[in-house]
């Protein structure tokens, strides 16, 4: 029987992964774990604790008392935020990692960890169209670089210590239970709830910026295949490029368009869309379909749908 410890629970993924989780693996063996309290649905439905990943001392107890077998972690400063107070960021994003890591070389039950990477890792050195997996990695944001690092930890500890670290690069996720938590990919998510809320939207990206996306459900679809495939299935210990679909923001817009006639978009590109400009406007993915059947099922007409419903009965 698994324990699991999912820890950012709180967060857009989070939200959505923990309930994932409980369902396969039963409520009260999936421990979500925030420094900010949860949503009502993750409160209700199973155990949920404060939890500051930074704080390793009450980590490694925890692990321990609760003889944890998997960790999720999903705890980290996204690219946007990340650029306000990079040195925190850093200090964040990488020292969490660590810790954790290490406490999968101490701790026997602790068998298998997963943590996020992203398309962040790229920059503007990197091939733009159908990014390759194996590529140059030279990323422009505070955010990138940890996760770049993030990445060669990951592949050290399963080197040097044989720690079972699995690992994604998510393009930019969409997703309407929880609020984005401050990336350069969050206009996908706001622009449905402007959509609704004031039929008009200004975005923070130029017209033309594509970039790869992915809604939540293809994405904890991704995630819990990863985790469940034989390790000798995976050759990449580092993380897997996943796919999703490219977009950009006026293509969202025009789709829009289709269910809200009215819907007007305008444009006032601010940092974010320098972050952008480094990232891959398309991913490929192969290596990922190929080890372990990554699948990407929304496209953009079934993805619009299915978040003008969700952003609407949560109005509602
Ligand atoms: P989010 O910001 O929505 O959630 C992160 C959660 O971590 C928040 O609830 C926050 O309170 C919590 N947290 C922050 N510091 C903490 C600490 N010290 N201790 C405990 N919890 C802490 O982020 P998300 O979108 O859910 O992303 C989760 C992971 O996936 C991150 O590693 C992120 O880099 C990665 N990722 C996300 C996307 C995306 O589009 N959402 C894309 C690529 C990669
Ligand atoms: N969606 C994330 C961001 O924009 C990508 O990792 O920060």
């Amino acid at each position: 029987m698994e324990r699991i410890l999912v820890i950012g629970a709180a967060g857009q993924i989070g939200s959505e992964l923990v309930m994932a989780l409980r369902k396969i693996h039963g409520n009260g063996n999936v421990y979500a774990t925030d420094l900010k309290q949860g949503p009502k649905e993750l409160l209700e439905s199973g155990p949920f604790m404060l939890l500051d990943v930074m704080d390793d001392k009450r980590l490694i107890h925890f692990v321990i008392r609760h003889k944890i077998t998997q960790i999720y972690h999903l705890a980290a400063v996204l690219s946007g935020n990340a650029e306000k107070l990079p040195l925190q960021a850093w200090e964040i994003n990488m020292q969490s990692l660590l810790n954790i890591l290490d406490l999968a070389r101490e701790v026997d039950d602790l068998k298998k960890i997963f943590w996020p990477s992203s398309i962040a890792v790229f920059g503007t050195t990197t091939p733009r169209y159908n990014t390759p997996q194996l590529t140059i990695t030279e990323p422009n944001t505070v955010y990138g670089i940890s996760k770049v690092a993030g990445e060669r930890w990951c592949q050290y500890f399963f080197d040097k210590f044989g720690v079972d670290v699995r690992s994604i690069r998510y393009p930019g996720l969409i997703s309407h239970k929880t609020e984005a938590g401050g990336g350069t990919t969050d206009y996908a998510v706001e622009i449905f709830y402007e959509a609704i809320k004031n039929q008009k939207y200004e975005c923070f990206l130029k017209k033309d910026a594509s970039l790869p996306m992915m809604f939540m459900d293809d994405a904890i679809k991704a995630t819990l295949n990863l985790m469940e495939s034989p390790l000798e299935n995976l050759s990449i210990h580092s993380s897997y490029n996943v796919g999703g679909i490219s977009f950009n923001p006026d293509d969202i817009s025009k789709e829009i368009k289709k269910h809200i006639p009215e819907f007007e978009i305008t444009y006032k590109p601010d940092f974010r869309q320098a972050i952008a400009e480094t990232w891959p406007a398309s991913i490929d993915d192969s290596l990922a379909q190929k080890e372990w059947g990554c699948k990407t099922e929304f496209e953009l007409p079934e993805l619009t749908e299915a978040m003008l419903k969700g952003v609407r009965e949560k109005f509602a």
